[in-house]
């Protein structure tokens, strides 16, 4: 696959079906993910492949309890995610589409073929994980597998999660991802983004590139 065919089409795809991820599959996508970079190459991270349904279903239940704490925290219960207050039409639709689908996903997180518990300690700035994780969902995509990059359960639900998994609690790990994976339902596609225009500056803040794209610079 095109290295931007893979950059630009890897995304939430959380709704996928139950098929099971062959193991050759998932083990590419863990050995892609420790080849990332991590500061001082400390590569202070686990991987848990979850892919037994005992095990699914636990993290299944601990997930929509996270899930449900943070739209009742964040959205005052308001499962479309504060939609009806973004003042943009298209951005209130966007916003819709998500919480339909990240509602699927807290609905059927146990039966999604793999979940990657991802796990790191020693990082004090947080981000040697994530090149890590984007490898991770860039080499499922690259075998059609959909991925999804969540968060709420090492949020909201660490110490349930710590307990179901045996991680153990006196070694300064923390869960940074559930990343979900799977044959995916939906199609691929290129995210819509706000425009360059909005978010570049070159060389100073607020002097605007003119750089004009309409488009994004790669078309699926
Ligand atoms: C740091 C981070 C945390 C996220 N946490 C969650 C999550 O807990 N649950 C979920 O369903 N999606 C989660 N997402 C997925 C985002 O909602 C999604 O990437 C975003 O809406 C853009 O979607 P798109 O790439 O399909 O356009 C997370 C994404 C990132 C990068």
């Amino acid at each position: 696959m095109d290295v931007f065919e893979a950059l630009y089409t890897t995304r939430a795809m959380r709704r996928v079906t139950e098929e099971p991820i062959p193991d050759e599959i998932l083990k590419q996508m863990v050995d892609a993910a420790v080849r990332a970079p991590s500061g001082a190459n400390n590569q202070g991270w686990k991987f848990i492949v979850v892919t037994e349904s005992n095990i699914k279903n636990l993290l299944g239940d601990l997930y929509r309890e996270a899930w449900d704490f943070y739209i009742k925290e964040y959205y005052e219960n308001n499962p479309d995610m504060g939609a009806s207050k973004v003042l943009d039409e298209t951005k209130a639709d966007q916003v819709v589409r998500i919480s339909k689908s990240a509602t699927w996903l807290s609905e059927n997180f146990h039966k999604v073929p793999a979940q990657f518990v991802v796990l790191s300690r020693n990082d004090p700035s947080g981000s040697s994980i994530y090149p890590a994780i984007w490898n991770l969902m860039l080499a499922g995509r690259a075998h059609g597998i959909g991925t999804c990059l969540t968060t709420v359960l090492g949020m909201f639900n660490q110490e349930k999660t710590f307990d179901a998994l045996n991680i153990p609690t006196d070694k300064g790990w923390r869960i940074n991802a559930v990343v979900t994976a799977g044959y995916p339902l939906g199609k691929w596609g290129v995210a819509k983004r706000d425009p360059l225009e909005d978010v570049t500056f070159l060389n100073t803040w607020g002097n605007k590139p003119g750089w004009n794209l309409e488009e994004p610079l790669f078309n699926y």
